[in-house]
């Protein structure tokens, strides 16, 4: 039977990313069955999969973990010892049924053998044909017992299953998505890293918000849940995200947010948790919801923070939704802006309480395509492009990121900010690329565009910034033949 293999996991075992994976699907170089790829296809197009060269799966994840925001929560990334007895056990009993088979072939070519040397007619050739395959099958044995060749699919079941103890694969439906949970975390949490977003509510087990129903595999109730769920509930499979971790691989049927109008609207009280000047005028805002209350938003989306003066401003999320609790601003301060004014002031300091009311708009991925990605920000409009681009990371589906910044002259220290992040994002990415430009013409714009991106049609372009930098730009994209389904675009307060 064919071993079929999630996208995730084909991209764990190859040593590369989901993109790389995707890449070749749209190449034709690899097939999927139902959004699986078989094991044979997978070392025809990467036959160099090993034990012994794990180099490119380490690489997968120091991407990861050096690209994208550190959550603050998280756990051990080794699995509680109860799962890993229990997944422990589960490979026990596959190694079992693989010795039992090997077993049973052993001592049916010994049976084979035995009849062959026994084989008696009186045909000649008959004859001295059963010689020649007894012979032969000795000498294969003989081959056999004195070493095998390194079987590149044993080795693949090696490594699959090594991985299966540490990560269990998610995938839920009907969406499609799938996603790993490693080492102590729920699956909720896992969900929220991954870039998913499946319904919830408290995060701890009170409101139910995160129910789903395990389709196929195994839970393990990591807490005890205040939320009650029915005798029928429970024996038709349903269990609370937030509060299982996987044992092993599953298939989980749960609502997940595929759009903007999917996502419902949330009051947050917070605390202002870091303020950074990055320059006289330009402010770096962190927010800390509470932990049973975080924001369920879309990479790109802006919130309305209110402070309980009432001062308030809708300010675009400048981080992604992998870590929803703490939630990144940048805040310019301008005159008769009494939000602005309360933060650059000793007024609201960290620790203040902040309301958190959102999530708005719709400057959002466009996660139907791994297309490369364009990313045009004017100012601040590096706020929500950063999101943007965090995200894409974390679902590791597109194809390539461009962010073009034109910084505003004379802010060194938010340029320097922006370095640090870029150099960052660099460093662990190499389908990552900055053109850094300073009161760029819109001319000047176009042209660098068209240098790199000799074919803008393939392209996704987001543009943020004001609507007098942006509209323009727009519409010069438009000539250039961009669809305007490939654009998107947000408008900032000049
Ligand atoms: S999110 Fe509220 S019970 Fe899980």
């Amino acid at each position: 039977m064919t071993q079929l293999l999630s996208l995730s996991r084909a991209a764990r075992l190859a040593g590369v990313t989901r993109a790389d994976i995707q890449r070749h699907i749209r190449r034709g170089d690899l097939t999927t069955f139902e959004g699986e790829i078989a094991v044979s296809d997978l070392l025809r197009v990467f036959p160099r999969v090993s034990l012994e060269n794990d180099d490119a799966l380490e690489r997968v994840q120091r991407i990861k973990a050096a690209a994208l925001p550190r959550s603050h929560d998280a756990d051990t990334m080794l699995p509680s010892p109860a799962v890993l007895v229990t997944r422990l056990q589960a490979m026990g009993k596959a190694l079992v049924a693989k010795a039992s088979a090997l077993d049973a072939a052993q001592a049916l070519l010994d049976e084979v053998e035995t009849r062959l040397t026994a084989l008696t007619s009186p045909d000649a050739d008959a004859r001295a044909l059963a010689r020649e395959f007894t012979d032969w099958l000795a000498q294969a044995r003989l081959e056999l017992a004195a070493g095998p060749q390194p079987d590149p699919e044993a080795q693949l079941f090696a490594k699959d299953t090594f991985l299966r103890l540490m990560a269990a694969n998610i995938k839920i439906i009907p969406s499609g998505s799938d996603f790993f949970v490693e080492g102590n975390e729920s699956i909720l949490d896992a969900s929220v890293r991954a870039g998913l977003n499946l319904a919830y509510g408290c995060s701890s087990g009170n409101c139910g918000a995160c129910k789903a129903r395990v389709v196929s595999g195994e839970v393990w109730k990591m807490r005890d849940h205040d939320y009650p769920l029915s005798a029928r509930e429970k024996q038709m499979g349903y269990i609370l995200a937030c509060s299982n971790t996987a044992v092993t691989d599953l298939v989980l049927e749960a609502a997940e947010a595929l759009s903007v109008d999917d996502l419902p609207r949330q009051d947050i009280r917070a605390t202002v948790r870091k303020k950074e000047v990055l320059d006289p005028d330009l402010m770096g805002l962190q927010i800390q919801t509470p932990r049973t209350h975080t924001l369920r938003f879309m990479a790109g989306q802006r919130a309305l923070l209110r402070l309980e003066d009432g001062a308030s401003a809708e300010l675009p999320i400048a981080s992604c939704p992998c870590d929803p609790r703490h939630l990144q601003f940048l805040v310019r301060r301008r005159p008769g802006n009494p939000f602005a004014e309360a933060l650059f002031s000793d007024q609201v300091r960290p620790g203040h309480l902040i309301n958190l009311e959102g999530p708005l708009g719709r400057f959002v991925l466009d996660e139907s395509s791994p297309a490369p990605a364009v990313f045009i920000a004017f100012g601040e409009g590096i706020a929500p492009v950063r999101g943007l681009i965090e995200h894409g990371v974390s679902i590791d589906l597109i194809e390539s990121f461009h962010l073009y910044w034109d910084a505003p002259a004379g802010e060194p220290f938010s340029c320097q900010n922006q370095w640090r992040w870029y150099r960052a994002m660099k460093d662990a990415l190499d389908n990552f690329f900055v053109t850094p430009m300073v009161d760029a013409s819109l001319e000047d714009i176009l042209a660098l565009v068209i240098a790199d991106h000799p074919d803008p049609v393939s392209r996704r372009f987001y543009l943020a910034g004001p609507r007098a930098r942006i509209e323009p730009l727009a519409t010069g994209l438009r000539g250039l033949g961009v669809p305007e389904k490939h654009l998107s675009q947000e408008f900032l307060e000049p």
